[in-house]
């Protein structure tokens, strides 16, 4: 299914048998718990066990959207999909066919994003992993945010990030009117799939200051052949950012290159993804 992140692999998050299907299909190791989309913020009822103010205020200001929130669990949630934990994170994606598959299946869908584990995720329907088994493709299009969710944990008195995302965490702290721990450390225990290297290419990835002449990858000015000339605009740069790293996957270099962005705070989820693309977290 098309989200305005990346494309999920979407199953029945009720159904057992069918989450246990996303698992295989992306050799994901079952600790590693998804993410549950609803159509609405009442339907966040039907997950989990509690509605804290401070996500009732975070779904008011970014819902639809990009933020992920980490929530206790009912309890007929199915253990499968919080990789056995008591705890669910759950969001309702800016999509209008997620959201219109979501009022056609009447229920909760789970959907990790549809590539291998570890792999880059898909933001254009040609991108999908062809090799995962049996699943049809629903086109929605290229994703207008191009990297995955925000996910914050509101398990806790205190708010914690756990991955970062466009929904910065100044932008959930204003809206709590509290500062939002980054939880950078305890972020790789908290969310499992918050490995060092994930949402890489087959390509090896190495970040650079200045693109060279020969170096195939990702720039600003892209100057040379086989150099893709990115926006300077972090949100843009996001849209673009994993079509393009598929893009040069393909042409089967030894080595793509890439630019290295502003540090500046509109930064930090693209050097999150970046970071974790070359391996160097
Ligand atoms: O943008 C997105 O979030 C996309 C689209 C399809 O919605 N989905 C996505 O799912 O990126 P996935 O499975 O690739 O990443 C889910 C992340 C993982 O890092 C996982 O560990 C974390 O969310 N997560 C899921 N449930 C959690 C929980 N109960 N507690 C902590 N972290 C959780
Ligand atoms: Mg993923």
């Amino acid at each position: 299914m098309p989200t305005e992140t990346v494309y999920g692999l979407a199953a029945d998050a009720l159904n057992p048998v069918a989450v246990r299907s996303v698992f295989a299909a992306k050799s994901r190791p079952a600790d590693n718990p998804l993410i549950v989309h609803v159509h609405s913020v009442d339907e966040v009822e039907s997950i989990a066990a509690e509605r804290p103010d401070s996500m009732l205020q975070l779904a008011k200001a970014f819902w639809p959207g990009p933020l992920t929130m980490v929530l206790p669990k009912r309890r007929d949630v199915p253990s499968e999909v919080t990789g056995g934990g008591n705890t669910v994170a759950v969001r309702v994606p800016a999509h209008p066919v997620a959201l219109e598959l979501l009022r056609e299946v009447g229920g909760p869908i789970c959907a990790p994003s549809a590539n291998a584990f570890m792999a880059l995720s898909p933001t254009r329907a040609e991108d999908v992993n062809p090799d995962l088994p049996g699943f049809a493709i629903l086109d929605g299009g290229p994703c207008q945010i191009g990297i995955e969710s925000t996910v914050l944990d509101l398990t806790s008195g205190q708010p914690k990030l756990l991955r970062k995302g466009v929904i910065t965490a100044d932008a959930i702290g204003e809206v709590l009117g509290l500062r939002v721990e980054t939880g950078d450390g305890d972020g790789e225990k908290k969310s499992p799939g918050n490995y060092p290297r994930h949402y890489a290419p087959q390509t090896p990835l190495v970040l650079v200051d200045c693109l060279a002449e020969g170096q195939p990858g990702l720039g600003f000015e892209g100057n040379f052949q086989h150099q893709r000339t990115m926006p300077r605009e972090p949100l843009a740069y996001a849209r673009e950012l994993y079509s393009a790293l598929h893009d040069l996957d393909r042409l089967g270099f030894e080595t793509i290159f890439v630019e290295r962005p502003p540090t500046t705070p509109e930064w930090a989820a693209v050097w999150d993804r970046l970071t974790r693309a070359s391996g160097v977290l």
